[in-house]
């Protein structure tokens, strides 16, 4: 069988960078998600709210394809419904799970150099969003320079967060799902991871940000949806989820 090259897909006109439709998703028997549609546009910061246990996880496992789920994936135009994860890393999406998965022995150096995409093993699906580099990072964190040798499992919970966001992006993401980064960090360690997400969307990557604070999500992002029912129950601006508090009691507050 011969391998031809595939050229480089394009986003169809019109259409979102980013569309996840109809998703239904769940863990064996138990369903979750029972048909959500979210859009991120190219650049756009996007906050993801919902109560706990609402789904907002399963929804980005679904769409990193870690785990099954039927409806459409779309990135830049590449339908990632049936894909294996690394096929969605290379369509261009970074993912940051819950669990701040660093490699504990490995150090903060290495932990970066792992984040490079791996252009020489597999060519990448279509364009890529900005490059960085450890000098870069090293720069806006003067405590990962200083640590930049040690192993990642001795750095603090908020440094580990902050490295695991820096090695998603040196795989040059064009959008970047983030799930839930400030959980059990301290004020000054919010402030940075939140400095972080707004100095990547500054550069361009379109952002999907999983956030229990309230305060952080509306900072960051520019449009908010909220799950509820494993459905998207609000999609709209900041203004006007503002100006909508039965949102809030309904389906954020407990
Ligand atoms: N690995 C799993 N196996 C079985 N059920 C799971 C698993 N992970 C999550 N669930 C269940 O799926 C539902 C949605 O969980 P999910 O983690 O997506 O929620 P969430 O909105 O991210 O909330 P939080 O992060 O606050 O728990 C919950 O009822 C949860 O108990
Ligand atoms: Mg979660």
């Amino acid at each position: 069988m011969t391998h031809h090259a595939t050229p480089a897909p394009r986003s169809i006109p019109g259409s979102p960078l980013f569309e996840a439709r109809d998703i239904v998703a769940g863990y064996g028997e138990s369903r979750v998600l029972h048909g959500a549609t979210l859009r991120v546009g190219e650049g756009e910061t996007l906050a993801l709210l919902g109560r706990n246990g609402s789904g907002r996880s399963t929804l980005l496992k679904t769409i990193m394809r870690l785990i099954a789920g039927t409806g459409s994936i779309m990135m830049a135009g590449v339908e990632l419904a049936r894909a294996k994860p690394h096929e969605a890393a290379r369509a261009g999406i970074g993912y940051v799970p819950e669990n701040r998965a660093i490699f504990p022995d490995l150090t903060v150096r290495e932990n970066l150099s792992i984040g490079l995409p791996q252009r020489h093993r597999a060519p990448q699906a279509g364009p890529r969003g900005p490059q960085w580099s450890e000098d870069e990072f090293f720069e806006l964190f003067p405590n990962l320079k200083r640590r930049a040798n040690v192993a990642g499992g001795v750095l603090s919970g908020g440094e580990q967060q902050m490295l695991t966001i820096c090695r998603a992006l040196m795989g040059e993401p064009r959008l970047l799902l983030i799930d839930e980064p400030t959980e059990g960090l301290s004020l000054a360690m919010i402030d940075q991871v939140a400095g972080l997400i707004r100095e990547a969307a500054r550069r361009g990557v379109a952002i999907l940000l999983v956030e229990q604070k309230l305060t952080i999500a509306l900072d960051v992002c520019q449009r908010i949806n909220v799950m509820g029912h494993g459905q998207i129950v609000f999609d709209g601006s900041v203004p006007a989820f503002q100006s909508d508090p039965a949102i809030r009691s309904e389906w954020l507050e407990v």
